[in-house]
């Protein structure tokens, strides 16, 4: 995945371009680039590495002028991170950056070298380059595009400049999110509105196919045909604060101070009159009753949000739920109809595995769901249904405040989707919608406690290898605990059922070795205890994240952090006495702790947690 920019209007083009591209870099930072038209000449400055790289080549050669350009941050998919791979890409006449993946390059390459196109770079970007040129023979910029995107298969946004057309910048679409911000007499594209959100709220949304023609005198969007068509004018609901650091040295560790506030926001959008309530985006009492079977569909954190999801769905509303990894379900022939309702849960909309698992469940007649964070996304489009969830825009690569509202969303359902079936009585679930309203203020206090997880991530900083264990609902929460450490600082780390782990792995575990035991459900308690116990007897160090009360034998554990989430028994507790969740709901502060643990062992090895090597953001390749 890339990140891409283009401008025009009256400021400084590069500083515009370089500002959008900063935030942008989520997407992508092996390589940055831009071209800008400078006195009618298009003046391209690209170079391998992260935009502060780019900031330096800047400084040293001194940055094109001009007010109009498009920029590029890059994650290699063809050909390495290098200078020559690094975009925008020229040939002949035209000048583009690329984000996705152009499936049929090789026979595309095969016919422009065959009419005497030759070609600098490894990347698939470059063909389109000579592709438009091609096409362009009549000197008339849209019938080039036209003809150019007939032939590309695979998924594409693309900035263009063509030289005869200077001030004028072109862009179409398919598959890769493509933006178009409208200030005043100025205006921006990008894959995502944080990149031009300093100047402009306003934005419109360009379709599959559609091409964007910008210059000073306005902007006109066309069809795949070339007719002209109108676009409705749409507002950002994000600011420009929660797209910038505000203080913090990471936007991971302030994206994990913000979800206090972004599960309240989440919920109070889910919420009314004191219980979820769907049935404005078609998911009635009605149709929750009908339903037969779940599937949640995602990837990565996305998954293992779903499996928290799931375990809260299968005890409350008795629905048998199914989890399952987007890449996995797309090619493994589903046994999916009618009855079932389909929950994709994304953070970013434009996973490229969820979005065809999405369309494969429609194609066999389920119902979909998207659990979606970004709103104008292809998921949260293509879905019959969707929750909007308000986690605002995650920059830092590792998910964290997206998660945590998933879950939020998805305890939210499963409380309705109980009710709805008659699991559970209208007052049990006013009961646990204020249990979850409770959990901000529980989140919150992880957070001011938060020198605990940095205590814990002292002692892991120099370790090679390390283990996650945990039952039920701290299972689900040890495989994010652990996904997000090993990406993060580069540990390996493996999460296992507690039970599991005497089936093989443990003959891994030796003297020092660090497993890190959730034990946060009572009703397992006692069995995770014995685990922690089999792997403590053969020299593990364990580290407990356990409710505060929770005591263990003497010498079973070495390091124990306590979560301030109340020590009584959740039955017939009252939501009104503090931080008190019943244990289902744990999940929400526990993995909070399980964030600020796997951040600070990055800050203390010396990584950057916002942009761990060889991961974007949103993975929109298979
Ligand atoms: C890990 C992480 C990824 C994403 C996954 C799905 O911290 O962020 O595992 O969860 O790539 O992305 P979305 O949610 O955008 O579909």
């Amino acid at each position: 995945m890339c990140g891409i920019v283009g401008y025009i209007g009256g400021r400084d083009c590069a500083d515009v371009l370089m500002d959008g591209l900063e935030k942008l870099e989520y997407r992508g930072y092996d390589s940055a680039g831009i071209a800008v038209f400078e006195k009618n000449i298009i003046r391209t400055v690209k170079t391998r590495g992260k935009l502060k790289c780019m900031a330096d080549k800047l400084a040293a050669e001194g940055k094109p002028e001009g007010f109009c350009g498009i920029g590029h941050t890059r994650w290699a998919t063809h050909g390495e991170p290098s200078d020559i791979n690094s975009h925008p890409h020229s040939n002949g006449r035209v000048t583009i950056v690329h984000n996705g993946i152009i499936e049929n390059y090789a026979e595309l390459k095969e016919f422009l070298t065959e009419k005497g196109y030759s070609f600098v770079s490894q990347t698939d970007s470059e063909i389109v380059a000579c592709l438009l040129d091609f096409y362009y023979d009549e000197r008339e910029p849209l019938r080039a595009i036209m003809e150019t995107v007939k032939e590309l298969r695979g998924s594409y946004a693309l900035g263009i400049l063509f030289k005869d057309f200077p001030d004028r910048v072109y862009a179409t679409r398919k598959g890769s999110p493509l933006i178009v911000g409208l200030g005043e007499s100025e205006y921006f594209i990008a894959s995502d509105i944080p990149a031009f959100l300093k100047y402009t709220k306003n934005y419109a949304l360009l379709d599959d196919d559609e091409i964007v023609a910008i210059d000073n005198g306005g902007v006109r969007f066309f069809d795949v045909h070339g007719i002209e068509v109108k676009k409705r004018v749409q507002t950002a609901d994000w600011d420009i604060e929660q797209a910038q650091k505000c203080g913090y040295p990471h936007y991971m560790l302030k994206e994990i101070h913000e979800q206090p506030e972004v599960v309240k926001k989440t919920l109070d959008s889910l919420v009314r009159d004191g219980v979820p309530d769907f049935s404005g985006i078609g998911l009635t009492d009605d149709f929750l009753r009908g339903v037969k079977r779940v599937f949640v569909v995602a990837c990565g954190t996305a998954m293992y949000a779903g499996m928290v999801g799931r375990y809260a769905v299968e005890k409350l509303a008795r629905v048998p739920v199914a989890v399952e990894i987007a890449s996995e379900f797309r090619y493994m022939d589903p046994i999916v109809g009618e009855d079932d309702l389909v929950i994709l849960v994304s953070q970013s909309g434009e996973t490229a595995d969820t979005i065809a698992s999405l369309e494969l469940a429609k194609s066999r007649g389920a119902k979909t769901l998207a659990v979606v964070n970004v709103k104008y996304s292809a998921i949260a489009r293509g879905a019959d249904m969707c929750i909007h969830t308000l986690a605002g825009p995650e920059i830092a690569v590792a998910s964290t405040k997206a998660y945590m509202v998933q879950i939020t969303a998805l305890y939210a359902l499963a409380f309705r989707f109980a009710y709805a079936r008659g699991k559970i009585p209208a007052d049990e679930m006013k009961r646990l919608t204020a249990q979850l309203y409770n959990a901000p203020k529980a989140i919150r206090d992880v957070i001011d406690n938060k020198d605990e997880c940095q205590f814990i991530a002292s002692q892991l900083v120099n370790v090679e290898t390390l283990f996650f264990i945990g039952r039920g609902f701290d299972y689900a929460l040890s495989l994010e605990g652990s996904l997000k450490l090993k990406e993060i600082t580069y540990i390996h780390s493996e999460a296992y059922a507690a039970g599991e782990l005497k089936h093989g792995t443990i003959s891994l575990i030796e003297r020092g070795i660090p497993v890190i035991t959730v034990a946060t459900q009572r009703d397992v308690l006692a069995k995770t205890v014995s685990n922690m116990e089999e792997v403590k007897a053969r020299g593990a160090t364990i580290i407990a994240v356990c409710r505060k009360g929770t005591e263990f034998a003497e010498g079973t554990v070495d390091i124990k952090l306590g979560l301030n989430i109340g020590d009584e028994p959740s039955v017939g507790c009252e939501p009104s006495i503090g931080c008190e969740l019943d244990d289902m709901l744990i999940p929400l502060p526990t993995v909070c702790a399980l964030q600020l643990i796997a951040y600070y062992t990055s800050v203390l090895r010396g990584i950057d947690p916002d942009k761990p090597r060889n991961l974007a953001k949103s993975v929109t390749t298979e």
